[in-house]
Order: structure tokens, then sequence, then C-alpha cells
């Protein structure tokens, strides 16, 4: 089933940018509907606007709770016809507001390896813990902070002259194929939710 994609950004937007470049060039089965930034001005909106994708500004700074924000987003996406829900690099924690209107079809990009390193700043968290190993996971959103069922991880090494910024970039590398990858196993309906498990069905034969 074509997806059709509410991407929510905070910031530069490159992993909206792999997803608009996947649904371009056919690797993924998907258009974005709207997307939608928490705050003005910032990369993102602009990387919509250039794809001819529209895109929203709405400041969590106007509601009065994160559930009243979540109302307001809902609201934004059903009225574009939204079925699925990325979280692309949106800072905020979204509440049962959100999740219960798009249940099981909120999928978010995390910077880590989790369980390991939830939170902000999962690249310099596992730098700092002296991990060797590092990378980023694609999970479905739960109530939890970075805790729901995890579809697709890929790892990097962590180098000896590693900075917070050398290993952020070689993460991103690895964020940019997963998110429109796990996002095309969805459209062809092959991820299976078996409690914290996810299962990828193989691709069809064609
Ligand atoms: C990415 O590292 C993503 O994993 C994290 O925030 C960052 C967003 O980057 N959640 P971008 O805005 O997609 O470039």
């Amino acid at each position: 089933m074509t997806l059709s994609l509410g991407v929510l950004v905070s910031g530069s937007g490159s992993n909206l940018q792999s997803v608009l470049d996947a649904c371009s060039d056919g690797r993924l089965d998907a258009a974005v509907r709207v997307v939608v930034s928490n705050k003005p001005g910032v990369f993102a909106l602009e990387r919509a606007a250039k794809s001819a994708v529209e895109a929203i500004t709405l400041s969590h700074k106007a509601f009065a709770s994160r559930e009243a924000y979540d109302g307001a987003l809902v609201e934004a996406l059903r009225a574009r016809g939204v079925d699925t829900v990325v979280l692309a690099g949106f800072m905020r924690i979204v509440t049962p507001v959100l999740l219960d209107a798009f249940r099981g079809r909120v999928i978010n990009i995390h910077p880590a390896l989790l369980p390991a390193f939830p939170g902000v700043d999962g690249q310099r968290q596992a730098l700092e813990y002296g991990a060797k190993v590092a990378g980023c996971t694609v999970h479905f959103v739960d109530a939890g902070t970075d805790t729901g069922p995890i579809i697709t991880q890929r790892a990097v090494p962590v180098l000896e002259d590693d900075t917070v910024e050398t290993l952020r970039a070689r993460i991103l590398v690895e964020e940019h194929k997963a998110l429109p990858a796990a996002l095309q196993w969805l459209a062809e309906g092959r991820l299976v939710v078996e409690g914290r498990r996810v299962r990828v069905l193989d691709a069809p034969s064609r």
C-alpha cells in the first residue's frame, strides 16, 4: 500500500531528504503529504519546499501541554490524509494523543543502537561511554523514550580518533539507508509485530 507520510522534524532534515529521495527514485512506495516542524526557520522546511511538499511550522510553545500540542498535530496530519507518521529528528516526546490516533504507524529514527543510549545526543553518549560499535535504530514508537519495538539497526565502528561530529556523520550515512528501507517494508506489509519483536517477512517473489 502506498504510504501517505507525515514527517515531523526539528532541524536539518537530512533524514527527511533520504525519504524524499527514496520516494522520487522509486525505492519507496510513499508520498510525503506534509512536513511539520516544531521550530521555525529550520532547513528541513526548505528541503520540503524544494520538493514541492507542503511544510508547516507548529510551535510547541503555543500550547499549554504536550497533549494539546499533539492534538493539533493529529488534526494537521489527518487533514492531509496522513496514515503513517515519521519522527525524523523531531526533538519532542510524543504522547498517547498522537500514538492512539496513528496506532502502530509512528516510526522514529534514533542515532544509537538501542536499548543503549536512548534520549538526546546518542552519538555523544556512545563516544563518552567508550563503545567500540555505534549505529542507528529505526523503531515503532511507544509511550516511552526510544523504547518501542525495533524494526532495523545498522552498525558502524567507533574509530580511535572520532569526535562527536565524525561519529555523527558516519552514523547519518546509515540512518539514510535504514529509514527508507524500514518504511518500504511497512509499505509492502512485511512488518509483523510479535510482542517486542518485529518480524520482517521475506519479500514477495516476482
Ligand atoms: C538524526 O541523527 C536522528 O537520528 C535524530 O536526530 C537527527 C536528525 O537529523 N533523531 P536530520 O534532521 O534528519 O538531519
